[in-house]
């Protein structure tokens, strides 16, 4: 469906949870989040629902997010069901990899078309404080799995750390020399209550071309994607820069997302949202609700301006 800015909307984003057994600095809190009681998470039939609205408004790729949806009990049903609607062309995750070894060959039977790993280190120990805990070695597992079943092309997402990462940057991007992996570049944003954590480390993408000068920049395949493509000049994988704050990529933004707890938001960045979980309990026919949102969908973003997310991602989904 096309909005009332002349794009074309057709990109679906669903927070399954809130929760993660990670705790990566930037995205939990010291204190840990609010839990959303069991009842305000959106169950998977209401999911199911509010997905077949969206098909027939033409939404036709849908990535699940968390928190870490691999956490959530019966994922891969919900993924069962929504991959065989009739006009979903595809069925991505963006996981933080840790369950992915267990999982893999189930996601990719039940229809998911690929992943996207977060993964912000190569180097053990340091993985271990970046997510209080994690295990690098669980996750280095579940990409090998996960490369094994095919959910192909597989995409690491990192973000990049003042003072923490910015030393890897060429070992990344060296995973994309010999397979076809590819690595994306994240900017720090400031969300919630990191925020001034986020802002203090925060580092522009562009010293990933400072630092690795010979690579080449490549057309992107998909226009509405929010990253710049390069590669190695005998690279087999992409490396992509995402900067959700110095560069908009408002213009070609094909989404809309829904929380874990049944909200639409038409832009990540908007602190506007429509509780359609609410309205679906009241019985509403949520239809038009939905056209609305695609079709208002606002034109860009103001965080140049000051405006930050007040809510936690693990909310609202990456
Ligand atoms: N800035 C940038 N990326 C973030 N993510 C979580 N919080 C932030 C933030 N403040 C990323 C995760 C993961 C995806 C779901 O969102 O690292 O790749
Ligand atoms: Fe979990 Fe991802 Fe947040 Fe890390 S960034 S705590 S993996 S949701």
């Amino acid at each position: 469906m096309i909005d009332s800015h002349g794009r074309n909307i057709n990109y679906l984003r669903i927070s399954v949870t809130d929760l993660c057994n990670l705790r990566c600095k930037y995205c939990m809190p010291e204190k840990g989040i609010k839990k959303t009681c069991h009842d305000e998470i959106l169950r998977f039939e209401e999911i199911e629902e509010i997905v077949k609205k969206f098909v027939s408004l033409g939404i036709k790729k849908i990535r699940i997010t968390g928190g870490e949806p691999l956490v959530r009990a019966g994922i891969i049903t919900l993924i069962e069901k929504l991959s065989k609607l009739k006009g979903i062309e595809e069925i991505a995750m963006t996981t933080n990899g840790t369950l992915l070894k267990k999982y893999a060959k189930e996601l990719k039977e039940a229809g998911l078309t690929r992943v996207n790993i977060s993964l912000d280190t190569l180097v053990d120990e340091k993985y271990r404080t970046i997510t209080k805990g994690g295990i690098l070695k669980e996750v280095l597992e579940g990409i090998s799995e996960a490369k094994k079943v095919k959910l192909t092309p597989i995409k690491l997402n990192v973000v990049l750390i003042k003072d923490f990462n910015e030393d890897e940057i060429m070992d990344f991007i060296y995973l994309t020399k010999d397979e076809e992996i590819d690595v994306r570049f994240i900017e720090l944003m400031p969300i919630g209550q990191l925020k001034q954590w986020s802002l203090n480390r925060y580092l522009s993408n562009e010293i990933v071309i400072k630092k690795v000068p010979e690579l080449i920049q490549i057309e992107s395949r998909d226009i509405s994607s929010p990253a710049r493509h390069y590669r190695l000049p005998d690279g087999k994988g992409n490396v992509g820069l995402i900067n959700p704050i110095s560069c908009k990529f408002c213009s070609n933004c094909n989404r809309i997302r829904l929380t874990a707890d049944g909200k639409l938001k038409a832009c990540l960045h908007s602190n506007n949202e429509i509780y359609i979980k609410g309205l679906m309990r009241d019985g509403k026919d949520i239809t038009e609700v939905l056209y609305n949102i695609v079709k208002h969908k606002p034109k860009e973003h103001g965080l140049e301006n000051g405006e930050y997310i007040e809510r936690e991602m693990t909310a609202i989904g990456g």
